[in-house]
């Protein structure tokens, strides 16, 4: 089932998501929900909050991210991070586009270190401690930014967070053309 996306102005959006255990209700649904959903609204990742819950929980589809040549592995990188957590990052500090289903059509140069090593459960509870470089690890230090309660126009230079004001609050009273189903407060 595709579930509408919560966008910006959204409480959940900025609280810290709590670890889920094997007995979270209707996990694996979830999951498949938040994949049918992203892959209908074109994401290439999604974290529980933006579906409204409040778990520990994000998934990741780059496949059809397949334009990227010099990143050729990215078509494999379909994933479910459970209880993930970052235990480093390091390296030199590169700029990409980031968007994010919950901004509908904002785009803004965002800035981080290149790698990532992290802890996280799969779907079927196996751990794994995985590095991770480049567009994959700027995948997923976006989606971890949402279990953390934080949104990619947090780490845009204060200028253009400025510049973007306009259109965050109009986004935050659904004033916004999307695709998808959304929800915006006191909707
Ligand atoms: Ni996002």
């Amino acid at each position: 089932m595709i579930l509408p996306v919560y966008v910006y102005g959204m409480s959940i959006l900025r609280k810290i998501a709590p670890e889920i255990d094997k007995d979270y209700k209707g996990l694996d649904q979830l999951i498949d929900d938040m994949f049918e959903t992203m892959v209908a609204s074109e994401g290439v990742g999604l974290a529980a909050p933006q579906v409204g819950k409040a778990a520990r929980l994000f998934i990741v589809d780059a496949t059809r991210m397949e334009d990227m040549d010099d990143e050729p592995d990215l078509k494999d990188f379909k994933k479910v991070f459970i209880n993930p957590y970052i235990t480093e990052e390091w390296g030199d500090k590169w700029s990409f586009s980031e968007g994010c289903l919950s901004i509908p059509n904002i785009r803004e140069d965002v800035s981080r270190p290149s790698y990532v090593k992290m802890e996280y459960y799969d779907r079927d509870w196996n751990f794994h401690e995985e590095e991770y470089e480049g567009v994959k690890a700027r995948i997923i230090q976006h989606e971890y930014d949402h279990l953390d309660g934080r949104l990619f126009v947090d780490r845009i230079n204060p200028l253009r967070k400025k510049l973007i004001g306009q259109k965050l609050k109009a986004i935050s009273r659904g004033r916004v053309d999307c695709d998808y189903k959304i929800i915006y407060p006191n909707k």
